[in-house]
């Protein structure tokens, strides 16, 4: 028998479910959201739409698992001042490029000199470690010249977002398989995709230029419509010891799930091009550690950390909004041994995009409180 549309969202909070009409890809990823993939982000409007219901004006806005920024940029764009916390350096790098305040001319005026430069410096060759294996040789090559110009620039950092980007988009993959590439992919190959024959990337100066005068036009749009007294900050490091401060008039965070993603690999060529210090062994619920009944025990232990820490930088009372797919309904006791109160669950209808994963698909948003 057919489910009904009413019978499909019983239960469901319509205002925190979007369709694909209703919430188009290019909203989802505008301005700074899109500076850089990363696999494992919320979309912005649910946050948006979160603090809108439960954070009071001028409130404070604390997210142990930052990740891509989603829930500092919100907080931004909403008013307020908002603290991320993350343990992986790549995302707290993007993060600080998606929430500074900038200099629009300065910048400019730097992306182009990088540019006008890029072109006439010859790079390093790569040795046989992990650029020349995953490169080809010319965009290898383009890559370390890129490289090699960035430290002359006071937006550095923004610069460094752009040459990992090119990098992600120039390394010997497949089409198919861009998140979590095994093996470098040295030749052509049957494109299960494109459907036809294609060759992976050679070259990398054409991503580099593109990403550059895009990262420069989704910061100066950013700059339109965030807030103008808001700030944000980030602290790179492990949730369950960092200093958190406060005190926090809310919490927004989506938490790593026990042995799904690898936050640290899913960005390697970053950590390799960059020299990026690599914490991986303290992500909670690491990918590497599986899902044996022993990893998720340590899952809800290390959660059990964080939210700890989380609710002695909150003020009494305050929530903590947690977006998470429970399935094995861990969260009602994670959530008594930090010594938090669950309050409310909202369940939203979460819109599929690649169809990959057949079926519906719901999360919730867990409202606990201190
Ligand atoms: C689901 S993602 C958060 C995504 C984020 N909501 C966004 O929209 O981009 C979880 C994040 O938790 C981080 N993480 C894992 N263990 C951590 C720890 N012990 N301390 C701080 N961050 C941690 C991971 O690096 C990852 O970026």
């Amino acid at each position: 028998m057919a489910v009904t549309q009413d019978q499909l969202y019983a239960g469901i909070d319509l205002e925190l479910s979007w369709s694909e009409r209703d919430l188009p890809e290019r909203e989802r990823t505008k301005h700074v959201h899109r500076l850089h993939p990363y696999l494992g982000k919320f979309i912005p409007q649910l946050v948006e739409t979160l603090l809108a219901r439960y954070v009071p004006a001028g409130g404070r806005v604390l997210d142990p698992f930052a990740g891509s920024g989603t829930t500092l940029v919100q907080s931004l764009e909403s008013g307020h001042d908002a603290l991320g916390a993350d343990v992986a350096a790549f995302n707290c790098l993007l993060v600080r490029v998606k929430t500074a305040r900038y200099n629009e001319f300065v910048l400019e005026s730097e992306i182009r000199d990088a540019l006008g430069r890029f072109g006439h410096v010859g790079g390093q060759s790569p040795d046989n470690g992990y650029i020349g294996r995953w490169f080809a040789p010319q965009a290898a090559a383009e890559l370390l010249a890129f490289r090699s110009l960035i430290g002359d620039y006071e937006h550095a950092d923004v610069l460094r977002v752009v040459l990992a980007r090119a990098a992600r988009s120039a390394r010997l993959t497949t089409h198919f398989d861009l998140d979590f590439p095994k093996e470098p992919q040295a030749g052509p190959y049957w494109c299960h995709k494109h459907k036809r024959e294609c060759r992976p990337v050679e070259r990398a100066e054409h991503f580099v230029r593109r990403y550059a005068l895009d990262t420069l036009a989704r910061i100066k749009a950013f700059a339109r419509v965030r807030a103008r007294r808001a700030e944000a900050a980030i602290l790179h490091g492990d949730s369950r010891e960092l200093d958190l401060g406060g005190p926090f008039d809310a919490v927004v965070t989506s938490p790593p799930y026990p042995g799904l993603i690898d936050y640290h690999e899913q960005h390697r060529y970053a950590y390799e091009l960059l020299g990026l210090d690599d914490r991986r062994e303290l992500e909670v619920g690491a990918a590497a550690a599986g899902t044996s009944k022993a990893a998720v025990a340590a899952y809800s232990d290390g959660m059990v950390g964080v939210l700890e820490n989380v609710r002695g930088a909150l003020r009494p009372g305050a929530p903590a909004l947690i977006v998470v797919n429970d399935r094995r309904d861990l969260y009602p006791e994670i959530l008594e041994r930090a010594g938090l109160e669950l309050h409310d669950r909202l369940r939203r209808h979460v819109n599929r995009r690649t169809g990959r994963r057949a079926g519906e698909f719901y999360e919730d948003v867990l409202i606990a409180r201190a």
